[in-house]
């Protein structure tokens, strides 16, 4: 469904957009929680208010619209959304400020209560699947001075052509597929997200060449589940990479995330076939030990994973992973523990995003029992974290006196003199370089490793 459809504007409103009662009040400032959708979600957000005339603010503070995008994958930001919530209440005033919630926790029934009883000066709510609403909600609020609740319990439509202001000048953020089927029992995102829709293949395609002709040369592709991208008779997740790397200027293509249970040989072949693919793979592991899978409903054991990582090794030259893990789920005994670090140690993982667990409130984790007390999770967390450390610094040390190509990002934030990009397997490299090498990729020669990033010089 495009966008023009969807959006009506009437004629009253669009008399008001011309009015000087409009267009003083004229700056946004969006807050991002969570992961790489919600901030593509963003930029779309930004998009659409940038269309309307806004311009963004430097602070939230100084804005006349504040929006949350919120996430709710883990328990801590509900209370860094309510403390923010709270800080803006005295400025609110008198800077005329509208404040949207938005994202995930808006469609979670128990902050949509919390906000109306303690927060009533939120002026307006919108859900996952009405983001392209907004702009009409903003304008009701604007005219009517009307408080909004519209959040969607069935799925939203896959809609295309929604205006979008980009974040990174280097890296394009594309959204291929909606929502997951998959129900991990301690995970909210099917909840707040609804079920899988996929993009159809012209309008990815299509996108990634006009971000080709606009000067990106890299690419992530979004979605919960990538590789159960249906493209329609027929069209795979690994059809939709061979048409990728056709286009001509986009050199680096990176996809988050995959399912271990849906990672299929012909997405492995078109991996090792495609230039542009980044033999750096994102497949979250979750936990080691195939009695903790089986609770938390990932439907593959510890060989199964391990098999995999195998396969691929052999048949994508120079691949390299890097993992989400979980630690403390409900039931997870030292031996279950063990097993993850023991597939940690075997797989040797560049890079792992380590949590610790934390009850969602309706998942089917929230209601089983030996649930691990805060002590054991925070040993647990302690222990993999050293080990990975150790591990990120072996699989770093690999690199030292070789040549690697580095798109270059922009001067590094600790010292402008010094430039900071990345490799191809996403490792950010510090090197000093003329400024006008950002956007280029350049090839560097490793010469010294640390945790966070890797040292070098232009060859
Ligand atoms: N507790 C801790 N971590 C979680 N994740 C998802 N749900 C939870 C939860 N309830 C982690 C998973 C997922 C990543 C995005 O967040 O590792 O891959
Ligand atoms: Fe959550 Fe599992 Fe879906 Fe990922 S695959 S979004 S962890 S339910």
């Amino acid at each position: 469904m495009d966008v023009k459809e969807k959006i009506k504007i009437t004629e009253n409103e669009k008399t008001f957009l011309k009015s000087k009662e409009y267009t003083i009040n004229l700056t946004y400032y969006i807050i991002t929680m969570g992961c790489k959708l919600n901030e593509n979600d963003s930029e779309k957000i930004a998009g659409m208010l940038e269309k309307m005339g806004y311009k963004e603010a430097t602070s939230p503070e100084v804005a006349n619209l504040v929006v949350f995008n919120t996430c709710c994958i883990r328990e801590n930001a509900e209370e860094k959304l309510f403390g923010k919530l709270g800080e803006l209440k005295n400025i609110k005033k008198a800077n005329n400020m509208i404040i949207c919630l938005g994202g995930c926790m808006s469609q979670e029934k128990h902050v949509i209560d919390k906000v109306k009883q303690s927060y009533p000066y939120v002026d307006i709510v919108f859900g996952t699947h009405n983001i392209h609403k907004l702009p009409e909600m903003i304008l009701e609020k604007l005219m009517h001075n009307k408080k909004i609740i519209d959040v969607w319990d069935i799925d939203g439509e896959v809609i295309e052509g929604l205006p979008i202001k980009r974040k990174n000048n280097n890296s394009a953020l594309v959204t291929i597929m909606y929502g997951c089927n998959n129900f991990c029992s301690y995970c909210i995102v099917p909840y707040t997200r609804g079920r899988e829709r996929s993009r159809k293949p012209k309008d990815i395609l299509n996108e990634i060449a006009d971000l080709s002709k606009q000067g990106y040369k890299e690419i992530m592709l979004l979605g919960q589940n990538v590789n159960s991208y249906v493209g329609g008779e027929g069209y795979t997740f690994a059809n939709l990479l061979r048409d990728i790397d056709k286009i001509e200027g986009i050199e680096i293509v990176r996809f988050m995330s995959p399912h271990p249970k849906d990672f299929t040989d012909d997405v492995i072949d078109a991996i090792a076939e495609c230039d542009s693919v980044c033999k750096v793979i994102h497949l979250p592991l979750q936990s080691g030990s195939s009695n903790v899978l089986k609770l938390m409903n990932r439907k593959y054991t510890k060989e199964q994973y391990l098999n995999l990582v195998y396969k691929i090794r052999s048949k994508v030259k120079g691949v390299s992973f890097t993992t989400d893990i979980i630690v403390g789920f409900p039931g997870e005994t030292e031996s279950d523990f063990e097993d993850t670090l023991d597939v940690v140690e075997r797989v040797g993982f560049e890079q792992i995003f380590m949590f610790i667990y934390s009850v969602r409130v309706g998942t089917v984790a929230e209601r089983m029992p030996d649930h691990i007390p805060d002590n054991i999770k925070s040993e647990r967390f302690n222990r993999l974290k050293a080990l990975a450390d150790d591990m990120t610094e072996k699989e770093n040390f690999k690199y030292i006196n070789t040549i690697q190509p580095v798109l270059v990002e922009g001067e590094s934030k600790t010292n402008p003199s010094v430039l900071t990009g990345r490799t191809r397997n996403n490792k950010v490299v510090n090197f000093v370089g003329s400024k006008d090498l950002i956007g280029k990729e350049v090839n560097v020669k490793i010469i010294s490793q640390h945790v966070w990033y890797l040292r070098g010089e232009v060859v």
